[in-house]
């Protein structure tokens, strides 16, 4: 070994100790011919002096090194002097007198510094990854990224499970985005499918007799990218025989708190974690991934809405549409263009606007003044129809409340953005807490406008709810539930799973109403169908997300933050410079020709 010590492991129970470190320059200081400098490796920081009277050539050398060369330092750990001790990092308490430095490599002038923070602009990072990464935060990242996985592994394992790889080079499996191919160049014209989810594998896996299967999988969409969604990310996929619904979340919760308790205990969490219904969701939060950090919560009041003679609300009930709104607790004081300001992120959202009504006083709502029920032009109600409002949506003296108008689903899509950023804005969600819970009974279907046909919520696999399957032949599917739930944290989804189908007929069922003939069935989907009809055992299973997961722990905006090379929002590797034309001669072989894209 190159070394005898970590730079980060040194405490003053060292002092005496000879070491010889190696690592990668820091900050390097001048304080009348001694130098000080930072000596960083993935442990961490230890300062090193050199004295130039009692090592001369170590002193020279040091005086030539530049940020980011690799070198070796031997010497003597010292406790440092009074006074100048640095309670900022484990090592502060001491220095190393180094008596030789070897230079091991040189480094250009770096980019950007290699800091805690990332000044640098996020392109430059990625251009030069293997810089950023150098950057502790990213390593505590990937630290953080493997201990969770370990701990997947340890618990699943523990639990009779198997882990088992399945192709990624195989036949699309619909997760609802659209597929990467690979073309084949052994059967020219025909393409493989990288898998959006090892789905259909994992299924098959149950009707094998695995019984219990894992697999750390890479999956592959080609969708737009936004802050929580890469091209390639890693899920959890997990599926078991002969269990119900409750099994997989009792499972998944025990599976994570043990886990955030072991890789990141200073969280707070809820525990057991709440399971409430799709339905409740939506009604409760106008969201099916509520953050329940806080309250605000949703109350209906098209039907107090529709006595009134307010334009807004009258021509949206006639539309077919609803009146839905929250209560700002205590917030009645705010200005006009605080309320302003809160349109605009309604709007922003693609509301068409929003209704508020601040009750400045104290006495009860029914005997607010006029002056005292400060309300959105056009509403003008009396003070009587106020309280049976403030009854309905648990306001009271002092509230600020916010009503939108609008037809579903759109109109939850803008009460949430209202209801987070009042959140926000308030100051309500605690950035330490992670609030899980699941949503179940998700609907089985949902109406596709653009291409006026049914699309399986989750997806075509999905086992209907209990008792629902008899409605399959109805004309209205949107009322029909099913067996899948979401395990949702601080507002984001993260992870989804069902309870399967394993019946031929059932399946078939469901293929058509999603518009499939039967040849495309038979073709794309024969493999499983058949499968059904050798002994299939009842299944379910979930498939957390690993990178949302781990950004949510790393207190990360973005999934790129716990990545090792990630992609840009526009799909481009910029380390790798991809993707990239190919040479001709590739295209020949797989029989392929590319045709210009007009500009
Ligand atoms: P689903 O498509 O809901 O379910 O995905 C499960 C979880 O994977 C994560 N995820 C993503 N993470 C990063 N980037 C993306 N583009 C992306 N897409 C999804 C999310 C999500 O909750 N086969 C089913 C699971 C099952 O039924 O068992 C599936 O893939 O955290």
């Amino acid at each position: 070994m190159l070394r005898s010590a970590d730079c980060g492991s040194l405490r003053r129970e060292n002092d005496g100790d000879q070491v010889t470190l190696a690592g990668w320059v820091g900050r390097r200081r001048d304080h009348g011919g001694i130098i000080f400098l930072d000596l960083r490796d993935r442990s961490g920081i230890a300062q090193v002096v050199f004295n130039p009277e009692t090592a001369a050539d170590a002193a020279r050398i040091a005086e030539e090194v530049r940020p980011e060369w690799v070198v070796q330092v031997k010497g003597t750990v010292n406790r440092r002097p009074e006074g100048s001790d640095n309670p900022a990092i484990p090592t502060g308490e001491i220095e190393v007198m180094a008596t030789e430095l070897t230079v091991l490599n040189r480094s250009l002038t770096p980019p950007f510094y290699i800091e805690e923070d990332a000044e640098a602009d996020e392109s430059l990072r990625l251009r030069y990854r293997y810089l950023d990464l150098r950057r502790p935060p990213m390593l505590r990242n990937l630290t953080l990224r493997h201990n969770v996985v370990r701990y997947i592994r340890d618990f699943l394992s523990d639990r009779n499970f198997l882990e088992i790889e399945t192709p990624i080079l195989i036949k699309s499996t619909p997760e609802g985005a659209r597929d990467f191919l690979v073309p084949s160049r052994m059967q020219p014209g025909n393409f493989y499918a990288l898998p959006q989810s090892p789905q259909q594998m994992k299924q098959l896996l149950m009707v094998s007799g695995v019984e219990r299967y894992f697999q750390i999988a890479r999956c592959f969409r080609d969708e737009d990218l936004r802050a929580d969604r890469q091209l390639e990310f890693t899920q959890l996929d997990l599926e078991m025989s002969f269990v119900e619904e409750d099994d997989i979340l009792d499972l998944t919760e025990e599976l994570y708190i043990g886990m955030i308790e072991s890789v990141a205990p200073g969280k707070k969490l809820t525990k057991p974690f709440p399971r409430i219904t799709y339905d409740e969701a939506m009604d409760r939060y106008a969201s099916d991934k509520p953050d329940l950090r806080f309250g605000l919560e949703m109350t209906d009041v098209t039907s107090l809405a529709s006595e009134s003679e307010f334009r807004v609300f009258l021509s949206t009930i006639d539309g077919g549409g609803r009146i839905k709104g929250f209560v700002a607790p205590g917030q009645a004081h705010f200005t006009t263009s605080q309320v302003r300001e809160l349109e605009e992120t309604a709007k922003v959202a693609g509301a068409g606007g929003l209704v508020h009504v601040r009750y400045r006083g104290t006495n009860p709502v029914g005997q607010l003044s006029e002056e005292e029920i400060v309300q959105s032009a056009g509403l003008r109600m009396p003070a009587e129809w106020h309280q049976r409002l403030a009854d309905k949506m648990g306001a009271g003296p002092g509230d600020l409340v916010l009503i939108m108008a609008g037809r579903q689903p759109r109109l939850n899509t803008w009460l949430t953005a209202l209801r987070t950023y009042v959140g926000d804005l308030l100051e309500l969600p605690d950035p330490n807490e992670l609030a899980f819970a699941f949503v179940t009974k998700f609907p089985l279907f949902e109406w596709n406008e653009d291409g006026k046909r049914w699309d399986s919520s989750h997806h075509p696999f999905t086992s209907p709810d209990d008792g629902e399957e008899k409605d399959l032949d109805g004309e209205d599917l949107s009322a029909i539930r099913s067996k899948a739930y979401d395990l949702v944290c601080n507002g984001s989804e993260l992870a989804s799973g069902s309870i399967r189908i394993h019946n031929r007929q059932l399946q078939e069922k469901i293929f058509e109403i999603l518009g499939h003939s039967k040849e495309e069935v038979e073709s794309r989907f024969g493999q499983i169908l058949e499968a059904f009809e050798y002994g299939a055992p009842p299944h379910g299973g979930i498939a957390p997300g690993i990178d949302r997961l781990v950004a949510i722990l790393c207190g990360s905006a973005s999934i790129r933050d716990v990545i090792a090379f990630p992609k840009t929002q526009s799909g481009a590797d910029l380390l790798f410079n991809a993707p990239t034309p190919v040479a001709q001669a590739q295209l020949d072989e797989l029989g392929l020709r590319v045709v210009q894209q007009p500009e």
